[in-house]
């Protein structure tokens, strides 16, 4: 199955995706993470802004398309089922992905605003096993775990802040162009983790 999980940053796409994966049997497909597997890789470009991932990834702005088209490409190309999260992000995105796969689902996490930030303000992540926490949503009991923890570069308040208005200026139409398309799922990403995925679940039985 081809799943596409939007939604804007701290929506839930990452917790969801890797539940996903693991149900179904899907390849988790996430730009941001290959992204942050990759930070300083040389993307110096005379029409680019800056050199790495990084200096884009700590503005708060996106990656060149060419840049993560390319890394979109290569890993739908080795996956059979995926669940995709993070991509695309623009109506260019968009088109290149149409050109590349087909779709079977497209689910849109639905949150407010000011939940995103504190979603986002909060997140912890387990650097050696990727997993995702929260200081007051979801904490992991074992204390070791709960040792390592580190905060992601782009959670500071102002990164955050760029990085929603970068998505309602940039990836809210790619919402819409799928909802003009009759083909959005929308599911209340407010509710729990395990309600959540109830309904992303559901649809991916269906898709
Ligand atoms: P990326 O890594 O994709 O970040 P994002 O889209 O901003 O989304 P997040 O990962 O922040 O949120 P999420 O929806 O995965 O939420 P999560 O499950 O972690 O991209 C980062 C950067 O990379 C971009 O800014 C850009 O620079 C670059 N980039 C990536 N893709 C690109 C592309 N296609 N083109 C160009 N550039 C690109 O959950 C968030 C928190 O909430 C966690 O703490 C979690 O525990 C908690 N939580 C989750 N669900 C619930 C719930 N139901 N109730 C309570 N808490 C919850
Ligand atoms: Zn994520």
């Amino acid at each position: 199955k081809h799943i596409l999980l939007l939604g804007a940053p701290g929506a839930g796409k990452g917790t969801q995706s890797k539940r996903l994966a693991d149900e179904f049997d899907l390849e988790h497909v996430t730009t941001g993470d290959a992204l942050r597997a990759n930070k300083d890789m040389d993307i110096g470009h005379m029409d680019f802004e800056y050199d790495t991932p990084r200096e884009y990834m700590d503005a708060g702005e996106l990656v060149p398309d060419d840049v993560v088209n390319e890394i979109v490409k290569t890993a739908l190309q080795n996956a059979d089922g995926y669940v995709l999260d993070g991509y695309p992000r623009n109506l260019d995105q968009a088109q290149y992905l149409s050109e590349i796969t087909d779709l079977d689902a497209v689910v849109y996490l639905d949150v407010d605003e000011d939940e995103l930030v504190r979603r986002l303000t909060g997140r912890r992540l387990d650097p050696d096993t990727g997993d995702i926490y929260h200081t007051e949503f979801d904490m992991p009991d074992d204390e070791e775990i709960r040792g390592r923890l580190v905060q992601r570069d782009d959670d500071t308040e102002e990164t955050v802040r760029e990085r929603l208005n970068v998505y309602h200026e940039n990836t809210s139409p790619v919402v819409e162009h799928y909802r003009d398309r009759g083909v959005l799922v929308e599911v209340d990403g407010e509710q729990t983790p395990d309600e959540v995925f109830e309904d992303v679940a559901d649809v991916v039985e269906d898709a």
